[in-house]
C-alpha cells in the first residue's frame, strides 16, 4: 500500500518539475504535490497546460522496478483512477466520463483530464522515478483548443482541488496496489469499460500522416489495436485518436 504525503503548495512552476527536483535530491516512493495554480505547467508534447487558480495540478513520485515499458503502464492506471474519481464527484455524469487513448479522460465528449509521465533511466537503464502529473480542469477550461473540452463546474459540480486529490489518491492507491499485485490485466479490463470508440470507426493522427481503422481493443502492452480496411491488424503505440463521422 502506497502511504502517500501530500505536500501542497500556493504557486510552483510545474508540479511535475518540483517532483523531479524532490526525486533527485532522493525523496521516496508516495510523495504527492500540488499546487494551486503553475506558471510554467507542461502538457504532452512539449504543449504548455493552462494551470490556472481552481484546476487541479497534482504529480505523483513513484520509485517501480520495472522497466520503462511496463511503468508507461501506469498512465492507463491514472485515467481508470480520475474516471472513478470523477464518478465520485458526480455520480449523474457517470455513464458520461471516458477514458481516451493513450491517457486523456473525457466527460461528455469533451477532454477535462491529462495525464502526464515523465521519468528517469539510471545508468543500469533501470527506472530511477517516475512522475505521474495530473491536470484536471476542475473549475476553468482553456478556450482554442483544437479538440473540444471542459470542466467539471460547467458540467453542474464544483469540487475545491484538495478534496479532489483526496479522492484521487485512494482511487489511484487502490488500483496501484491491484497492478501490483495482479499486473496490467485487471486495469486494462477497466480502461477498456471506460474506453472512447470502441469497436467504432477512428481515424488515428501520427506524425508522417492518417491512419483509418475500426478501434478493436487494447495490447497487453497498451498499444491500440486497429483493424485496418484492408483486414490487417495494426499495433498503435503513439499518436491522436478521434471519432469518425
Ligand atoms: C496533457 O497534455 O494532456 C497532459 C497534461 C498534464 C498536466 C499536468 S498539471 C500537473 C502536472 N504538472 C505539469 O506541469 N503537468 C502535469
Amino acid at each position: 500500500m502506497t502511504a502517500w504525503t501530500l505536500r501542497a503548495f500556493d504557486v510552483l512552476d510545474s508540479t511535475n518539475e518540483e517532483i523531479r527536483r524532490q526525486a533527485e535530491a532522493g525523496a521516496a516512493e508516495g510523495l504527492a504535490v500540488l499546487a494551486r495554480r503553475q506558471t510554467a505547467g507542461r502538457g504532452r508534447r512539449g504543449r504548455a497546460w493552462d494551470s490556472p487558480e481552481g484546476n487541479l495540478f497534482l504529480s505523483l513520485l513513484l520509485r517501480p522496478r520495472v522497466s520503462a515499458a511496463e511503468a508507461a503502464k501506469l498512465s492507463f492506471l491514472t485515467a481508470v483512477a480520475l474516471a472513478e474519481t470523477l464518478e465520485l464527484a458526480a455520480p449523474d455524469l457517470a455513464s458520461r466520463i471516458a477514458c481516451k487513448w493513450p491517457n486523456d479522460v473525457l466527460v461528455n465528449g469533451a477532454k477535462i483530464a491529462g495525464i502526464l509521465l515523465e521519468s528517469r533511466t539510471g545508468a543500469d537503464a533501470g527506472l530511477e522515478w517516475v512522475v505521474i502529473g495530473i491536470g484536471v480542469n476542475l473549475a476553468h477550461h482553456p478556450a482554442g483548443t483544437p479538440y473540444p473540452v471542459t470542466d467539471l463546474s460547467s458540467q453542474g459540480t464544483s469540487v475545491e482541488p484538495p478534496v479532489f486529490a483526496e479522492w484521487l489518491l485512494a482511487r489511484f492507491a487502490y488500483w496501484h496496489n491491484r497492478w501490483q499485485a495482479e499486473g496490467f490485466a485487471p486495469v486494462r479490463s477497466a480502461w477498456l469499460a471506460r474506453a472512447q470508440g470502441l469497436g467504432q470507426p477512428v481515424v488515428v493522427r501520427l506524425p508522417g500522416g492518417e491512419l483509418h481503422g475500426c478501434f478493436a481493443a487494447l495490447d497487453e502492452s497498451g498499444a491500440l489495436l486497429l483493424d485496418l480496411p484492408d483486414g490487417r491488424r495494426q499495433a498503435i503505440t503513439a499518436g491522436d485518436v478521434f471519432p469518425v463521422g
